[in-house]
């Protein structure tokens, strides 16, 4: 994660076993949380690396080193590189403020939907492949656009169901990767796996 961590706060408090967590800024709020909580902190900011392919093998390495069997980008803001795709191929999920694929790509999704006028936004978490906010998506919840929103209040009812989508798409891939779990899958599972990278 890169930001203030309030959806890495939602899983500590319910008991999620989060046994490393690795960050690109070192200041960030949800490093703090990761350090009060003595969870094994990554600071693995872009500087203390020539290239992003060296960042994220030392991320690779360091979560590998903890024994992690699922990745969860929780406002992470940059791009994973293919050979950390690769590591943790269809074992890397996002979560993402908005019903994608409506104002993927981006940062600031929040604010691109009270812009757009749309009356309904909301939140998802998906599996994450090499295209941008595009993988096979595991649970939405939808958020109206309320008269009179702003930023600030329609992100905090976003945060509201991301603190609800997040912990059950986690449920959903620990069924999936559970070890004697069905991986024939849907065909829309079927259609998916193949986007993996691996
Ligand atoms: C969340 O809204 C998430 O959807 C987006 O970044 C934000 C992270 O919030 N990718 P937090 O750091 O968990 O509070």
């Amino acid at each position: 994660m890169s930001g203030k961590g309030s959806n890495l706060h939602n899983l500590i408090e319910r008991g999620f076993n989060v046994v490393a967590v690795a960050t690109n800024r070192p200041s960030c709020g949800g490093a703090a949380i990761a350090r009060e909580n003595a969870i094994p902190l990554g600071e693995l900011s872009q500087k203390g690396f020539g290239s992003s392919e060296e960042r994220d093998a030392a991320m690779r390495d360091f979560f590998k080193a903890h024994d992690v069997e699922l990745v969860v980008d929780a406002g992470y803001d940059r791009v994973h590189t293919q050979a950390f795709l690769k590591a943790f191929s269809g074992r890397i999920v996002n979560i993402h403020p908005s019903l994608l694929p409506e104002f993927g790509g981006g940062m600031d999704a929040v604010e691109q939907a009270l812009a757009s006028g749309v009356e309904v936004t909301g939140a998802t978490v998906h599996i994450v492949t090499s295209r941008l906010d595009g993988g096979p998506i595991l649970v939405q919840e939808a958020v109206p656009i309320l008269e009179g929103d702003t930023v600030e209040t329609l992100r905090e009812r976003v945060h509201d169901a991301e603190y609800r989508i997040l912990p059950q798409a986690i449920q959903l891939m620990e069924a999936r990767l559970a070890p004697g779990a069905r991986t024939e899958g849907s065909p829309r599972t079927r259609g998916a796996a193949s986007e993996f990278v691996g």
